[in-house]
């Protein structure tokens, strides 16, 4: 094993899809499972198989569609879990289980009304029964960041001896400072016996914005792996980013480690995680927000146009945004959209390629140049099934010294409806005369608008987190017309409502 070499270990399908509204079907779960191991991730977590039948079946299919990466199923230190994962995996061709407990004082004594010993001993006892089904058993003692480390210190030691060949060390909370973190590891890496028999891995979480800094730390203080999201997604704030680690071990010659992630599939990777599950990247997100290589400010134009290297550390082209790239026009064929879709690593059974095709067709209709963003878009989530509420047509009115008002039309299961309202602007008139037909109780506490490229010629996308009796459901639309897309968004959440 080469010691420099760190082992990517992506959680965007466990941890990442743990996030409201960003859960992915089967179908979905394989496309970026496809693409994880085309950019070269070393381990794909693909579920917790004994949460779900779905979850539960996803890691059967990831594990029937990959072929490189180990395909890891998440269990809780419970036999029934680590039964099912088994389970799971039976036709993964590298597996790996991945089981574990709280070891802080904080889970032992609240979640657990447990003690360090019973937990000690509940933790050896998993590792063992997993050891039993497969040969690569990684245990997580999670909220570790704020375990004591004299105790984690026992519990990694005994695992590893129990069996462990990979101890994960999360940073559950996000709670730790970089130095503090980095220490910790270098702690275990002196203080356990055997802590050469197993590989330590970081996983940290953003809650302070510090997961990257902190998984940097992990790594050179001896960790060898690391737990990542593509474009930081996971719960509450988020996880690592798996662009963000790579793209610095990429850069830094002055740290002496590698990854196997080809970077130059980043980009596409990132905006098919972003398309599929509906979860915008911010602009000013590292590596791959919209704005991370647009330089605005004169002096900063001024330098890059005399030599790049005087504001930009890294080429587009290595995290594959090529700037140059083709743009398809209403003139391009069904062999141009397949080719750039392959090339975006997007490949569709021909049936949803038509389909993309037909709506791309409609959008080059609206919009001259079709750029990557559009098309991915195109071929995100299929949201043309469940629909019992369909808008036939919408009319909007507005402008200034104006009132603006809507009108609108919708079919439900077949019965036609007509409303009209006024509002505040047209977006509100239009969810106003909705509202006069559909009349359950909707809160609106989320409302995005988004453009995919540029141009007022440009689509834009709208995202929509809204609360009906205590429950929340997200709904998502894009369109060259930002009052389609609104109210689209809004019909998108009222058909989730009604297929509870
Ligand atoms: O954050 C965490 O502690 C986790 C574990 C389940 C690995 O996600
Ligand atoms: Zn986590």
């Amino acid at each position: 094993m080469d010691s420099n070499r760190v082992y990517i270990f992506d959680t965007t399908l466990r941890d990442g899809e743990q996030v409201p509204g960003c859960q992915l079907n089967t179908v979905e779960k394989i496309q970026v499972a496809k693409a994880l191991e085309s950019l070269g991730v070393d381990v794909i977590e693909a579920g917790f198989p004994v949460s779900s039948p779905g979850d539960f079946n996803s890691v059967i299919e990831i594990s029937k569609a990959v072929t490189w990466p180990v395909i890891c199923a998440l269990t809780r230190a419970v036999e029934k879990d680590i039964d099912v994962a088994a389970e799971a995996l039976r036709y993964a061709r590298h597996k790996r289980i991945h089981t574990g407990i709280g070891t802080s004082d904080s889970h032992i004594r609240y979640k657990f009304n447990s003690t360090r010993e019973e937990i000690l001993e509940r933790a050896v006892k998993a590792v063992k029964y997993a050891r039993k089904y497969v040969d690569d058993v990684e245990f997580y003692a999670e909220d570790a960041g704020r375990t004591d480390n004299e105790f984690l210190a026992r519990v990694v030691g005994a695992v590893i001896a129990a069996g462990a060949t990979v101890v994960n060390i999360p940073d559950t909370t996000g709670y730790c400072l970089p130095a503090e973190y980095g220490a910790k590891i270098k702690y275990l890496c002196e203080n356990v016996d055997n802590i050469d028999k197993a590989i330590i891995s970081t996983h940290c979480h953003n809650d302070l914005g510090m997961a990257t800094a902190n998984t940097m730390a992990g790594l050179l203080n001896g960790a060898r792996q690391c737990e990542v999201t593509i474009n930081g997604v996971g719960e509450r704030a988020g996880n690592t980013a798996l662009e963000e680690i790579a793209m610095i071990i990429k850069s830094h010659n002055d740290i002496d480690l590698q990854t196997n992630i080809n970077t130059s599939r980043i980009y596409p990777v990132s905006r098919m995680v972003s398309n599929l599950m509906n979860m915008p990247v911010q602009p000013n997100k590292a590596i791959v927000g919209k704005n991370a290589f647009a330089h605005s400010s004169g002096i900063h134009q001024d330098g890059v146009l005399k030599n790049v290297s005087t504001y930009e550390i890294i080429d587009p082209k290595d995290i594959g945004l090529d700037t140059n790239s083709i743009v398809l026009t209403a003139r391009s064929g069904h062999a141009a959209l397949k080719y750039r879709l392959e090339t975006l690593g997007v490949k569709l059974p021909e049936d949803k390629l038509d389909k993309v095709y037909q709506d791309f067709l409609k959008l080059a209709d609206k919009k001259k140049e079709i750029c990557d963003d559009d098309i991915l878009m195109l071929a995100g989530a299929d949201r043309s099934h469940g629909q019992v509420v369909k808008v036939d047509w919408l009319q909007a009115t507005s402008g200034i010294g104006m009132k603006p008002v809507a009108s609108i039309g919708v079919d439900i299961a077949g019965e036609k409806f007509e409303a009209a309202a006024t509002g505040n602007g047209p977006v509100d008139a239009s969810i106003n005369a909705l509202r006069q037909i559909v009349k359950r109780q909707i809160t609106i506490n989320e409302y995005t608008i988004q453009g995919v490229s540029k141009g007022s010629d440009d689509c834009c996308k709208v995202h929509m987190q809204v609360e009906h009796e205590g429950r929340i459901f997200y709904g998502f639309a894009a369109s060259t017309d930002i009052v389609t897309a609104s109210i689209e968004a809004y019909v998108d959440c009222i058909n989730k409502i009604h297929n509870i």
